[in-house]
């Protein structure tokens, strides 16, 4: 009995964990990612310029092929001319991943 009660408060929780993900992601998108990357991920043409660059679209095949860890170290670590978003944790870069993936 004991088991049952704590295996079906595991599957809340966990359920839970995976429902949060693109709301929370999409809040932490819009704060830290959007101003380069625009609302959609489509890429703002004024920053593309800034830094000499085609911004992908987050959207597009290229960046969607990556794995969430590649994704996550793009954040976390940056990559080519950007740079890592220091102000987020693992956790929210692992929201923004699940955002990301509905954008598609
Ligand atoms: C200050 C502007 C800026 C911010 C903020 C920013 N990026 Fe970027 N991002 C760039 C630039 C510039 C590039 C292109 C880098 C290059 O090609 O050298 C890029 C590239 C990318 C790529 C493509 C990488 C690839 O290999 O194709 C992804 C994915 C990405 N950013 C995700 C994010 C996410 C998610 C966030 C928010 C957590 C974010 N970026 C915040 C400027 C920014």
């Amino acid at each position: 009995m004991k088991n049952t009660i704590v295996a079906t408060l595991v599957l809340i929780a966990t359920a839970g964990f995976s429902w949060a993900g693109a709301p929370e992601g999409k809040e932490v998108y819009t704060a830290k990612c959007a101003p380069c990357h625009g609302p959609n991920g489509e890429g703002k043409a004024a920053i593309a310029k800034m830094y000499n660059v085609t911004l992908p679209p987050l959207a597009s095949k290229e960046v969607q092929a990556k794995t969430d860890n590649q994704l996550k170290q793009v954040m976390l670590k940056g990559q080519g001319k950007m740079k890592p978003v220091s102000t987020i944790t693992e956790k929210q870069a692992a929201d923004v991943v699940a955002f990301v993936r509905t954008l598609k």
